[in-house]
């Protein structure tokens, strides 16, 4: 019943790379609109941008934040959002069959991404649109100065360019709901002369091929090796999307939800480098896995269409989801080496780990807490743990260890930081870790979330669902002992 961890400064996988706590921002319900945005709140500042939500999501600690869809970019115009406000035009977002006021778009986003110390990832238009309108947007954001598009940028109050790096080449155009789907071959056609000509426009950029929507697409993997073929050489990553929910009360499996997360990363990782060895290439493919979370999609009720920003998707998290969020953090760090760039999607509102009220107070669902503590904690070198631990078993997962677990360690300061998992619902579990090659070490942090009622939800009145101190936890010599209850996300931080 006790798991044993082994973790050896030599155990390395990567350095961690801090894109890997990204997040996402789409035109999708209150995510901009009474989220981030909303002029006249008593929290809003002179963009009108809520004080209250960038506070939070600096605290969470979100390094990139993707915009502006999701399945939204794919019928959207940037050029709407751009320029005097009174001038915009409203538009249909089919998407989601909502009206879009454009009161929000390109330029506010990037302002608020510096306030809120968050690197912009954009999205193009690759359903309705192609090659050009891709460089019109680049140019507006990026060329200095002295052409059309980027003096617009200039007369619209951003003298400098936005200096956007990462660039998405479209969104999930694999799914029959996405608007403009493509076959593989087309998308991998289209993306390819896309990129290439948006290299011409920036050379610096970096460029994300969209990868399947989801590992049970019936194309994945051929989808990836196709576009792979035709656009390798113009990309740096492609994108991984997965979200997770408890089905028909079968909490064993959905804490089991990031065993999928991880052969779905092993699977995408193989076609990339399948395709490397088919082209004999050099460089290899890293992977953006672009949109995770968990989101209750079988319980998602559509608003009433074309209205402004009506909720949509707003999911109230348990201590079980918050798990599950932690667990798909220790995935996302165990395959470092390839993964480098995460984004939970998404951010305020829509299946997102901030919450507002118009006109009210904004507030820390469940899972803001395991993002925040690993993006506060994780630092340094990712580590691999040797982990041997009782199984549980599960209907859709098959026998999994009980514990997970992964390590970081930072070499200037000392720091090691371990982020486990226990994912049975009985028992609690004794841990022991092995700690080789560290040096004497005393405990800085332990920190545990969950162990409770795994139902448990947080509310704009009440945080049930908050971090714990782990007590126990004992060092000694190379060993570190401790207990986590079942059902529960915990970091130990030694140095
Ligand atoms: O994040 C919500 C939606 O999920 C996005 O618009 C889409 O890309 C995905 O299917």
């Amino acid at each position: 019943t006790e798991a044993t961890l082994v973790v050896d400064s030599r155990f390395t996988i990567a350095p961690l790379d801090p894109r890997l706590f990204g997040s996402f921002v789409e035109h999708m319900g209150r995510a901009v609109y009474t989220g981030l945005f909303e002029p006249g709140h008593p929290a809003a500042d002179d963009n009108g941008f809520r004080t209250d939500v960038l506070a939070l999501t600096r605290e969470l600690g979100v390094t990139v934040v993707r915009y502006p869809g999701g399945n939204f970019v794919s019928g959207y115009r940037w050029e709407d959002g751009v320029g005097p406000v009174g001038s915009r035009p409203a538009r249909l977002d089919l998407a989601w069959r909502q009206i879009e006021s454009n009161r929000f778009g390109l330029d506010e986003f990037v302002r608020w991404a510096r306030l809120a110390g968050v690197e912009p990832m954009m999205a193009v238009n690759l359903g309705t649109r192609g090659v050009q309108e891709a460089c019109d947007v680049l140019e507006y954001a990026n060329h200095p100065g002295g052409t059309r598009l980027s003096d617009q940028r200039i007369a619209n109050g951003a003298a400098d360019p936005h200096g956007i790096r990462l660039w998405c080449l479209g969104n999930e155009l694999d799914g029959d709901w996405q608007i403009g789907q493509k076959t593989a071959h087309e998308y991998g056609r289209l993306a390819n002369e896309t990129g290439k000509a948006m290299r011409l426009v920036d050379p610096d950029i970096e460029l994300v091929l969209c990868g399947s929507s989801g590992s049970a697409m019936p194309t994945f993997g051929r989808w990836e090796a196709v576009a792979l073929e035709a656009a390798y050489d113009v990309v740096d990553y492609i994108s991984l999307h997965a979200y997770y929910e408890e089905r028909d009360g079968d909490l064993a499996s959905f804490l089991a939800s990031p065993v999928d997360m991880d052969g779905f990363i092993s699977s995408v990782v193989a076609t990339a480098d399948h395709v490397r060895a088919v082209l004999r290439k050099q460089k290899k493919i890293m992977l953006a896995f672009d949109e995770w979370n968990v989101w209750y999609m079988s319980r998602m009720a559509s608003a009433p269409d074309w209205r402004h920003a009506p909720p949509l998707a707003e999911d109230p998290y348990t201590a079980a989801d918050a798990v599950v969020v932690g667990g798909c953090l220790i995935t996302l760090l165990r395959h470092a080496d390839r993964v480098r760039i995460g984004c939970l999607a998404q951010l305020v509102n829509t299946i997102a780990p901030i919450r507002t009220e118009a006109g009210g107070p904004a507030w820390r669902q469940s899972t803001f807490h395991p993002f925040a503590l690993t993006a506060l904690h994780a630092r340094g070198t990712v580590l691999r743990m040797e982990i041997t631990a009782p199984d549980v078993s599960t209907e859709v997962h098959g026998s999994v260890p009980v514990v997970d677990a992964v390590a970081t360690h930072d070499e200037e300061s000392g720091r090691l930081a371990v982020f486990c998992v226990n994912r049975g619902t009985a028992a609690s579990v004794p841990v022991r870790v092995h700690l080789s090659a560290f040096g004497p070490l005393r405990v800085a942090v332990a920190t545990v979330l969950g162990g409770g009622d795994p139902h448990a939800c947080n509310s704009s009145s009440t945080e049930q669902v908050q971090p714990q101190e782990l007590c126990d936890v004992q060092v000694d010599g190379q060993e570190l002992r401790f207990v986590l209850p079942p059902v529960c996300w915990a970091v130990v931080v030694l140095r």
